[in-house]
């Protein structure tokens, strides 16, 4: 499983590059207007610091128009993925985008036939939204795990984004399940490095080590 970072933040996605763990980056609209910042400058400075997948999401509601958003985000660098919300209009301008060669994340996927549905109309890549769904009391690692089954079972290429991530067993879980990535917040990639017995282990060697120097 590879590791996106979900995130506008410029900062953290360079720190997060740094590491060289960082695949790719996924945005939405909350993610960019907490930023205050222009959407396309952001994306330009997202997709001059990583090589891999970056997910820009359209705002329209109507095919037509989330194409014509679509053409225009994907102009601004070669790796823009187009993120679609799950819906019939999105399904029809990922199967557009398909013909056009751009790359898509169809996102708010939140059962096994939606997935499918996207997978068939042509999407690069399907974003199920784990923690919201364990918000409202359901399995969202069954989820991951029914999509990776059916996806393997039917030999489909769409790579499958586990997303709405909230903590590490999350991360671990959806490996196990079968995601193809994780998107992650910042602050969960930090509490993945975290273990008290390493910084108490590295506590230790320093304290010995200082004791003979
Ligand atoms: C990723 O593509 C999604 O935008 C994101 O993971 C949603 O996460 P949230 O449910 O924490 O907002």
């Amino acid at each position: 499983m590879k590791f996106f970072l979900d995130s506008a933040s410029i900062d953290d996605i360079r720190s997060a590059n740094e590491l060289g763990i960082l695949a790719g980056v996924t945005t939405n609209p909350s993610l960019v207007s907490k930023e205050g910042v222009s959407f396309h400058e952001r994306l330009k400075e997202i997709t001059d610091e990583v090589s891999g997948s970056v997910s820009a999401e359209v705002i329209s509601e109507d095919a037509q128009g989330m194409v014509k958003e679509g053409k225009e985000l994907a102009a601004i660098a070669p790796h823009i993925t187009v993120k679609v919300p799950m819906t019939l209009e999105g399904l029809k301008a990922v199967k557009k985008f398909s013909e056009l060669n751009i790359k898509t994340n169809v996102t708010l996927v939140f059962n096994a036939n939606q997935a499918l549905l996207a997978a068939r109309a042509g999407a690069s890549y399907v974003s199920p939204f784990l923690g919201r769904l364990d918000d409202i009391g359901h399995d969202g690692m069954d989820l991951i795990a029914t999509i990776s089954e059916m996806f393997n079972r039917h030999h489909i290429e769409t790579e499958i984004i586990a997303a709405s991530i909230r903590h590490p067993l999350h991360v671990t879980d959806a490996a196990m399940n079968g995601a193809h990535i994780a998107t992650l917040p910042y602050k969960v990639l930090g509490q993945l490095v975290k273990h008290p017995l390493t910084d108490q282990g590295i506590e230790k060697f320093l304290a010995d080590w200082n004791k003979q120097n």
